[in-house]
């Protein structure tokens, strides 16, 4: 079948298999079947899980098993005087258990408004907006894990989470699949409001008493000015990480380069710098080659026209990684999952 509705950058490839599940048994049914189409001495074709879509760029068609992930449910599991934990099933769009969370008081969540996909990705690269990252209020996951067919569950600490990164995309890519999370929530919330364009959209849209709510509609605005709607723009948000570089090399790029902006991070010998801000000055922002481009508004976003290929956003990647190593000396790597 096509997988262009399935994927937010609009490619249209085709996948060999494809199925939805909707419950452990299904999802277990569905593994034993790819095992039995294989049969006992050959490997079985390659299998992707499926949430939403808008972390991945497929360059060729799927020669395998794609599963949709559709479980779904949230779930109240415990409380103290602190916290709620709050278990939310894989399917789950995440905007839709943001909302879910500001509308019930389980503070934390805010500041990840409007990001978008499944609550099942969510681990896979830590996600993180506007000074915050899932790794600040996740409590718990539970994985199937195809290799035992037995559920597992992780803490924070096996989850080894990092900027973009967790154990799900290295040591553990391809072997677990995400069914729940929980989230622990707080009742008396902590407002973080450390990205300075929060603090800006909250004076211009005149709120004077923070809540929850107000810092999520804050997100949700300065989000929908700058990035595109994949309903409207094929795209899968940054397309690079921001890079981390020695703090010497900082040093010389700032003598000639001023204006770099730049983020300290835990080690004081290296320095972040946003990689859209090194694309931009490279000439890329807006620029288009047939249907495939580089956002007008946000460098750091690859965008599809219309009928452009994986390939074609590919090969746009190269050109821009090429350029910002030549003039910065910086290697850029990519966010998105190729597939
Ligand atoms: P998919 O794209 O379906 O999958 C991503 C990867 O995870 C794939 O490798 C897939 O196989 C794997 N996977 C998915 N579900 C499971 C599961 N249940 N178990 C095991 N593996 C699984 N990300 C941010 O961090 N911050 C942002 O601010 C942000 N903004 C974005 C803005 C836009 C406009 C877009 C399009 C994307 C943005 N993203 C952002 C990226 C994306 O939304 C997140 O990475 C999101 O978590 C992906 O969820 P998904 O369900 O679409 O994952
Ligand atoms: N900048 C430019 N030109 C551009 C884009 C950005 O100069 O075209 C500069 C901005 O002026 C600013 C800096 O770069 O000084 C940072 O820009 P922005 O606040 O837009 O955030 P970002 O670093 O580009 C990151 C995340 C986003 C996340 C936002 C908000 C990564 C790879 N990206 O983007 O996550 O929403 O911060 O926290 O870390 C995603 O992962 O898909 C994603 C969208």
């Amino acid at each position: 079948i096509s997988l262009l509705g399935y994927n937010t950058f609009g490619i249209d490839v085709q996948a060999k298999h494809f199925a939805r599940f909707s419950s452990l048994a299904e999802l277990q049914e569905l593994l034993e079947y790819r095992n039995a189409r294989a049969g006992a001495t050959v490997v079985p074709l390659p299998m992707l899980i499926l949430g939403g879509g808008s972390n991945m760029l497929f360059t060729y068609n799927y020669n395998g098993w794609v599963f949709k992930n559709e479980l779904k449910g949230i779930d109240l599991v415990k409380e103290d005087a602190e916290f709620y934990y709050v278990k939310v099933a894989g399917g789950e769009n995440w905007h839709r258990f943001v909302l879910y969370c500001i509308g019930h008081g389980y503070a934390g969540l805010e500041n990840l408004s409007l990001i978008p996909g499944c609550a099942g990705a969510s681990p896979m690269q830590n996600i993180g907006a506007y000074g915050v990252e899932v790794k600040d209020v996740f409590e718990s996951l539970e994985a199937l894990d195809i290799e035992s067919n037995t559920v597992v569950g992780f803490g924070l600490k096996d989850c080894a989470f990092g900027y973009r990164e967790s154990v799900f995309k290295h040591q553990y890519k391809n072997r677990f699949i995400i069914l729940n999370v929980t989230y622990r929530l707080r009742k008396q919330p902590v407002f973080n409001i450390s990205y300075g364009a929060i603090e800006q959209e909250l004076a211009q849209m005149g709120i004077e008493t923070l809540s929850i709510k107000a810092i999520s509609d804050a997100v949700i605005r300065i989000r929908s000015s700058k990035l595109p709607d994949p309903a409207q723009i094929g795209n899968a948000g940054s397309f690079f990480k921001n890079p981390t570089i020695p703090f010497a090399l900082f040093e010389v790029l700032q003598k000639e380069y001023p204006a770099l902006p730049h983020y300290a991070v835990a080690d004081p010998a290296l320095v972040k710098v946003p990689a859209g801000w090194l694309i931009e000055q490279c000439g890329w922002k807006g620029f288009r080659d047939g249907d495939a481009g580089c956002h007008a508004k946000q460098a750091l976003v690859l965008v599809n026209y219309g009928k452009a290929s994986g390939a074609a956003i590919y090969q746009l990647s190269e050109k821009i990684i090429d350029s910002v190593l030549q003039r910065f000396g910086i290697t850029l790597e990519r966010e998105v999952n190729i597939i």
